[in-house]
């Protein structure tokens, strides 16, 4: 079943296209990835998508409704969220505090806020840090919050905008790991914007290229992968190489 269905999307900043005419469709349960050089479009699609923008035209429906320019939060609400490529929590709060205000702008109840935040928490791999100051974390710990502040709306839809950027190797594993449990365990459909190529080829069920604002082409993770013109938008990086 298709969950989330983009249409002709478009976004103009003062002449320049920074998104045109982008179609595409996301299977409940699947991940798909979405690659494409610096400036492609891919952050701002995600504005589109999840409200934080408001495209000049197409559409997008998520589970069958017209989501289409709805405020972020209507959009949560309706069952899709996403992370941040600049990550933007509370620094002067602990990691539980952090992540409990998030559950409650998902439109929790105060009285269990706290224990949907600690579950959230542990389900991310952070309860170590569950107490800690948000500010002085590692750089994989905070994008651990960032996905677990996302994950505080118990979304069916989670866009994530380059959570593996800023890790090293060793720490991109267990956070891969962690997706594709969020995926076969919790039923989580994942769209994905990522520039670490093995980390596309493990996860994406497919993927949906982006150049200069439009679709490139899209497919299976080892079809696309293989196009000239992708191979030409990502020179000097072989997308099978392992990670
Ligand atoms: N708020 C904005 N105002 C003006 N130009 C923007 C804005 N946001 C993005 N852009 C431009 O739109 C294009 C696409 O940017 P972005 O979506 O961030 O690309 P990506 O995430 O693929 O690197 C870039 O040329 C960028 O400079
Ligand atoms: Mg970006």
């Amino acid at each position: 079943m298709t969950l989330l269905r983009v249409e002709n999307l478009a976004k103009s900043f003062k002449g320049l296209r920074a998104v045109d005419d982008v179609s595409f469709e996301v299977t409940e349960g699947s991940i798909l990835g979405v690659i494409g050089p610096n400036g492609a479009g891919k952050t701002t699609m995600f504005n589109l998508v999840a409200g934080a923008l408001r495209p000049d035209t197409g559409r997008v429906h998520l589970g069958g409704k017209e989501i289409t320019g709805h405020a972020p939060h209507r959009i949560t609400a309706a069952g899709m969220t996403r992370t941040f490529q600049l990550m933007r929590p509370f620094y002067s709060m602990t990691v539980l505090e952090n992540v409990t205000v998030a559950v409650l702008a998902g439109g929790a109840a105060k009285r269990t806020a706290r224990e949907t935040a600690a579950e959230v928490i542990a389900r991310v791999g952070l309860d170590k840090w569950r107490d800690a100051p948000t500010e002085g974390l590692p750089t994989a710990a905070l994008k651990r919050l960032e996905l677990a502040r996302a994950l505080a709306s118990k979304p069916r839809v989670l866009l994530l905008d380059e959570v593996l950027a800023g890790l090293v190797p060793a720490e991109r594993t267990p956070v891969m790991e962690l997706l594709e449990r969020l995926r076969t365990e919790d039923g989580v459909t994942l769209v994905f914007v990522e520039h670490i190529m093995a980390a596309v080829m493990r996860l994406s069920d497919s993927v949906l290229v982006l150049d200069l604002g439009r679709v490139l082409t899209s497919g299976a993770p080892e079809e696309v992968t293989r196009d000239p013109r992708v191979i030409e938008a990502y020179l000097g990086e072989d997308p099978h190489a392992k990670a």
